[in-house]
């Protein structure tokens, strides 16, 4: 049976934003957050500490984490790829830190210019560091279906980053379709290559939406059980080292599938599709813009 509750790790101020070429104002990104936290969101990836250098678009983190009035129950997250990230990050008080690697070497290489291996012995003094210092450690690991540089992933190499994730203290890993690839038996076979090392509620779903097949990805994850999803408002988003990947299945869009289902998350799907129309105002685009197929049939995108 499906999980009764999922919860949804709102990641359009992070990854939504990051790929954005014209600079997002600092201020647009806080009330980004805090109109998402108005829809119900409960737990929001809010930035990334990277080099400024490989991602201009997120060199303000620590300023929108020091904008954000905190709602009670929301958890804010922030990527750290290495210890530089953390020392920063620490000081904005995250709750919950994410360490990315991937299961395909060529784009660890692009992504965070290290090998898989180089990039868990970065990550290993992360963890210990933020887990000293009570702060949960999520781990994303990027192109678990499909690489654009090595094409097919097979599942035995997410299960080999899952299991190097679990061995230095990393507390739950989303599995990624960054290129958004995936159909549902491969993104179940990925899965479960994660579920052989985390319990499921542990592993959650992060499906970007390049070939349309999110929402039957989320789905698929669902009749495993998982029940936690990374999702974009208004769709937004893409990766920097993976050309043409477009953003995140849609926030609205799988608020409407759970809602339907009959599944409790907690959102208002109006405020959380007039968030997206904020959002996608203040970039300058149109009503037409937005990614999601719910938004703009309740035509308040
Ligand atoms: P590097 O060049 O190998 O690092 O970059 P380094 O340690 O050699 O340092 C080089 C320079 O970067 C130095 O500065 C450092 O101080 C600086 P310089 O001396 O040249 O002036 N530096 C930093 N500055 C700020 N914050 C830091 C930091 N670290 C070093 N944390 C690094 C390694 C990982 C930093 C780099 O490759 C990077 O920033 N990559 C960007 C990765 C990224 O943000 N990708 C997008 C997010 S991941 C994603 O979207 C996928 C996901 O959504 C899941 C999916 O869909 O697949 C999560
Ligand atoms: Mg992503």
């Amino acid at each position: 049976s499906l999980p009764a509750k999922v919860t949804l790790v709102e990641v359009g101020p992070r990854d939504g934003l990051q790929n954005e070429k014209q600079p997002v104002p600092t201020a647009t990104k806080i009330e980004l957050v805090h109109r998402l936290q108005a829809a119900g969101l409960r737990e929001i990836e809010v930035t990334s500490f990277v080099s400024p250098k490989w991602v201009p678009q997120m060199a303000d983190n620590a300023e929108v984490m020091a904008g954000i009035t905190r709602a009670p129950g929301v958890r804010y997250s922030v990527l750290t790829p290495n210890l530089k990230g953390w020392e920063a990050a620490a000081l904005t008080r995250p709750d919950e830190i994410v360490v990315f690697g991937a299961a395909s070497e060529a784009f660890s290489q692009k992504n965070i210019n290290c090998s898989i291996a180089e990039s868990i012995e970065r990550f290993a003094p992360v963890v210990a560091a933020a887990r000293a210092a009570g702060v949960k450690v999520r781990g994303a690991i990027s192109c678990t279906v499909g690489c654009p540089y090595e094409g097919d992933i097979a599942p035995e190499r997410v299960g080999l980053v899952a299991r190097l994730m679990k061995e230095i203290g990393v507390q739950h890993v989303g599995v990624a379709d960054t290129i958004g690839v995936g159909t549902p038996r491969k993104v179940q076979r990925a899965l479960e290559a994660a579920l052989a090392h985390y319990p499921l509620e542990e592993v959650s779903g992060h499906f970007h939406d390049t070939y349309g097949m999110a929402v039957g990805n989320v789905y698929a994850a669902l009749e495993l059980g998982i029940a936690t999803f990374d999702t974009s408002v208004s769709g937004l988003g893409g990766c920097p080292y993976a050309k043409g990947a477009t953003g995140n299945v849609a926030t609205e869009d799988v608020v409407w599938l759970l809602h339907g289902l009959g599944i409790e998350t907690g959102i208002d799907l109006d405020a959380l599709s007039d968030a997206g129309g904020f959002i996608r105002a203040a970039l300058g685009q149109g009503r037409d813009a937005t990614a999601s197929r719910v938004a703009r049939a309740i035509g308040a995108n």
